[in-house]
């Protein structure tokens, strides 16, 4: 198949590399001309484990390609994906303002049925809005379907090839059966192509991010119970995980969630129930629970030093959301570097992908440092704030060499107590005795 993929961001570039892995002939655009240029010159512009490879298979083999003229990247599609940014607005609710622009676009150039498929995470009746502006001046006929992306930064593309299900939102019959050969490839094991209508679709995804956000949530509140009432949230999570109706993922607790996608779509999903007049309570406790979260290590590492921050350094590792992204939107160790910089602190960081979009942000307010080892020069106590499996194992023997007082604030909890019990650190992580 012909498909057009416009925004080529974390969704947009995965989408399109992974559909021309399977043999369609697939044109991204995007209005960021630096981007599209790198792209055309064999740069992948994020970093996504396992892109580099099918970019560039594709890339030789012909069947992708980058350009930043909507026009002529949707002139022999049959399919159209909008994988464009919904960020929050003033209010909270979803940005619509990209995806509506291009619709209006699409509208003016459409020159044959296409099947036009929302992957952005959009608020309940987005797909009605993009099928009006389509057809404000649309002279083709045209459908349009709401199609969540569920990918994870960090196995984005093991996500698409491998998706636990696709959900499809889409009322017209023609559209469905497009959208299920474009997806046959992937659910070759048997994995579930959900069919419903756009609304159920597009609230599926707020549904299931706002479920993952409250879990998570809730194991934070349950670690800062535990430190109150001197209980181990790790013995905790093992006792709740292996009960099958709870699981063991996401009850790992740590310094808040992140991300470009979480905080946003738990905002926006608040902002939807209250347009309807619906009190949404849980998810105002877990803005608010996850607000304080954020910086939660701030107060221990202040009892730590007495109150005073001024003239102290930090070592952090870890600047990205989660490990194995360099997507720092959201995410808690910007943070934690604003309060100890308002402290009088400084910082030096290092992490392993995300140093270049955090220098851009932040520019010489912090320092960068060549590897990990290097971060811990004269710094007063180390913090890590991203669990990068590489951080899970260090040389503790250098570790103690290179940092001033043997100190760790642990916001992911990498390490046992008996470990830092054993190599005598003052250790303090979430949910957690501290160990002095
Ligand atoms: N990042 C994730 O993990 C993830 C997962 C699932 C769903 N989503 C959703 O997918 C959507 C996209 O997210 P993302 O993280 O890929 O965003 P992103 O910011 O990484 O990428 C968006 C891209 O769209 C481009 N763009 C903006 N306006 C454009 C226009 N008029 N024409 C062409 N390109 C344009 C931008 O230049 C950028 O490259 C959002 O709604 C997000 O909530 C994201």
């Amino acid at each position: 198949m012909n498909i057009a993929v416009v925004g080529t961001g974390y969704v947009g570039l995965v989408t399109g590399t992974c559909l021309a892995e399977t043999g369609n002939h697939v044109v991204c655009v995007d209005i960021n001309e630096e981007k599209v240029q790198k792209m055309k010159d064999g740069v992948v512009p994020i970093y996504e484990p396992h892109l580099d490879v099918l970019f560039h298979r594709n890339i030789k083999a012909g069947r992708l390609s980058f350009t930043t003229n909507l026009a002529q990247a949707i002139e022999k599609a049959s399919i159209i994906f909008l994988a464009l940014p919904t960020p929050p607005g003033e209010d909270g609710s979803a940005d619509l303002s990209y995806i509506l622009g291009v619709a209006n676009d699409l509208g003016k150039i459409i020159n044959d049925y296409k099947v036009i498929v929302d992957k952005s995470t959009v608020p309940v009746g987005t797909a009605e809005k993009v099928r009006v502006a389509v057809a404000k001046n649309a002279k083709v006929a045209f459908d349009v379907v709401s199609n969540p992306e569920f990918l994870r930064e960090g196995f984005a593309v093991d996500d698409f090839l491998k998706p636990d299900r696709v959900v499809i939102g889409a009322s017209s019959e023609k559209a469905r059966k497009t959208m299920e050969e474009l997806y046959k490839p992937y659910v070759r094991q048997g994995n579930p192509i959900i069919f419903m209508d756009e609304k159920s679709a597009e609230l599926t995804k707020y549904a299931a991010n706002a479920f993952l956000a409250t879990k998570i949530t809730f194991m934070n509140e349950i670690a800062n119970l535990c430190e109150k009432l001197g209980a181990d949230v790790d013995m905790v999570r093992m006792g709740i995980g292996s009960d099958d109706r709870i699981g063991k993922r996401f009850l790992f607790p740590g310094i808040g969630y992140g991300g470009s996608c979480f905080p946003k779509d738990v905002q926006a999903l608040a902002k939807s129930a209250a347009e309807v007049s619906y009190d949404f309570n849980i998810l105002t406790s877990v803005m608010n629970v996850n607000e304080k979260q954020k910086t939660i290590i701030i107060p221990k590492i202040k009892t730590y030093f007495k109150d005073n921050l001024k003239g102290k350094h930090f070592a952090i590792w870890g600047l990205a959301f989660k490990p194995d992204t360099d997507d720092i939107r959201e995410a808690p160790a910007l943070y934690v570097i604003d309060e100890l910089l308002k402290a009088g602190a400084t910082v030096t960081a290092y992490d392993p992908e995300a140093m270049p979009n955090v220098k851009r942000l932040l520019g010489d307010k912090i320092k960068f440092a060549a590897d990990q080892y290097d971060a811990l020069q004269n710094a007063d106590a180390l913090i890590i704030a991203t669990e990068w499996s590489l951080f899970r194992t260090p040389d503790f023997d250098k570790v103690s060499g290179l940092l001033k007082n043997k100190v760790i604030f642990d916001g992911r909890n990498l390490y046992s107590l008996e470990q830092m019990k054993k190599l005598s650190y003052y250790y303090c992580s979430i949910g957690r005795e501290v160990v002095k």
